[in-house]
């Protein structure tokens, strides 16, 4: 019994030492390039269920940054915040509060922890469009936000 408690202690070890360094691998230590072209990529598989010609376009990504919308009366787009340059720093419409960079060449913290990234697509689509963006919207986004010098 006590040689089964033993394994099963090990087994959790290893268990929850491999869900650190998953952790790890989302987080601060990851090459931010990586993971944005990794979650682009993984959009696009999205994407194709729905239509198996699918691809992902900078252009799209770059019209779907500065199309605006109207939420609530008020007219608003990623760029409202994120300014009209990905590569500069952002500014809150309301708040006014700075944003950095979200052009990965721009700012090294850009696009290094999916789990942020997911939170703040959910977050500010909702804020536009009453919902999460579709995931060949999210794409091009990535895609665009990657091409930018
Ligand atoms: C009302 C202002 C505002 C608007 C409009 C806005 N954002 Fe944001 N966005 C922010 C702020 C503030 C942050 C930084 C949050 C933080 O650092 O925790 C951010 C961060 C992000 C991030 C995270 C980037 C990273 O490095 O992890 C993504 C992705 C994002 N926004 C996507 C969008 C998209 C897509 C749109 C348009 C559909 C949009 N945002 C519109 C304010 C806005």
């Amino acid at each position: 019994m006590q040689k089964i408690s033993c394994t099963l202690l090990a087994l959790f070890g290893f268990i929850s030492l491999s869900a650190q360094a998953a952790d790890n691998i989302s987080g601060q230590f990851a090459s931010q390039f990586n993971v944005a072209q990794t979650l682009a990529a993984d959009y696009l598989q999205e994407a194709k269920k729905s239509d198996k010609h699918a691809a992902l376009s900078a252009e799209a990504g770059r019209a779907f940054y500065t199309k605006k919308v109207v939420m609530d009366g008020k007219e608003l787009s990623c760029s409202a915040c994120h300014t009209d340059n990905p590569a500069n720093e952002g500014k809150h419409n309301e708040t006014g509060k700075p944003i950095k960079p979200v052009a990965i060449s721009a700012n090294p913290e850009a696009f290094s922890d999916i789990k942020k990234v997911e939170k703040n697509f959910a977050k500010h689509c909702r804020e536009l469009y009453g919902k999460d963006c579709s995931a060949q919207d999210k794409g091009n986004y990535l895609t665009y936000l990657l091409s930018v010098k």
